[in-house]
């Protein structure tokens, strides 16, 4: 394969915000008078955040919210989502995630971001990544969550790379679901049992190299 852009998604690839979801969402559902295990929030990755609350209130039996309401929910949780990442520094960057994509715009490969994430442009900031990547799509840029390709097929149409000269890295089912229905190769960061759809699965992005990118 020729290999001309790697889009990356963020939560869970480039750095590990989901503990910081999972704190927000378990607070938030106390809140409400129940609570959730770390297995039902596997389910939330690479999910919006209103797809997000919608399940978390279904574990919880709340019955149906008006709009209203649930924009009340999803605004309280994305606050104290906030609080905790405007701490982040670039010491929570994942092993490998910085020297790879370096190392991918040093051999001439486009990069990108493509996550469902509205926070993505201030976790970029507190980590200091944003010059690393050529374009930035984002949960405020598309409105088809995954597995909808969109996110990826719209960051492959602003580098100017077709979606088959295109690597999704993705850590969510939903990721790789997306790449693959927007005609991309997805390399899976997690656990090869869970991420049955991707090419190749690793467990992070230490344990890659540009070198191999062109064998997947
Ligand atoms: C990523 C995360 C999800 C999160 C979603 C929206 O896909 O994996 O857990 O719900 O982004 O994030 P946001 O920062 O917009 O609430
Ligand atoms: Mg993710």
């Amino acid at each position: 394969m020729d290999v001309k852009a790697c889009i990356f998604d963020l939560d869970g690839v480039i750095v590990d915000t989901a503990v910081y979801h999972y704190r927000a969402w378990k607070r938030l559902a106390n809140e409400l008078g129940f609570d959730f295990t770390e297995e039902q929030n596997e389910q939330l990755k690479g999910v919006s955040r209103m797809a997000s609350l919608k399940l978390i209130l279904g574990w919880g039996n709340m019955g149906q919210l008006s709009d209203e309401e649930m924009n009340k929910l999803a605004d309280k949780k994305n606050d104290w989502y906030v609080d905790m990442i405007t701490h982040m520094t670039p010491a929570e960057i994942l092993p490998g995630a910085k020297e790879f994509v370096s190392a991918c715009r040093q051999a001439g490969i486009k990069t990108a971001i493509g996550s469902a994430s509205k926070n993505t442009p201030v976790i970029l900031q507190k980590l200091e990544l944003t010059p690393l990547f050529d374009v930035i799509v984002d949960g405020n840029s598309v409105s088809a969550p995954k597995p909808a390709p969109e996110v990826f097929v719209k960051g492959a149409a602003m580098l100017g790379v077709p979606p088959a000269n295109c690597i999704v890295f993705e850590d969510a089912v939903a990721g790789i679901e997306a790449a693959r229905n927007g005609g991309m190769k997805a390399v899976g960061i997690g656990q090869p049992e869970v991420l049955t759809k991707a090419a190749k699965v690793i467990s992070g992005l230490d344990q890659i190299s540009v070198d191999q990118l062109q064998h997947i």
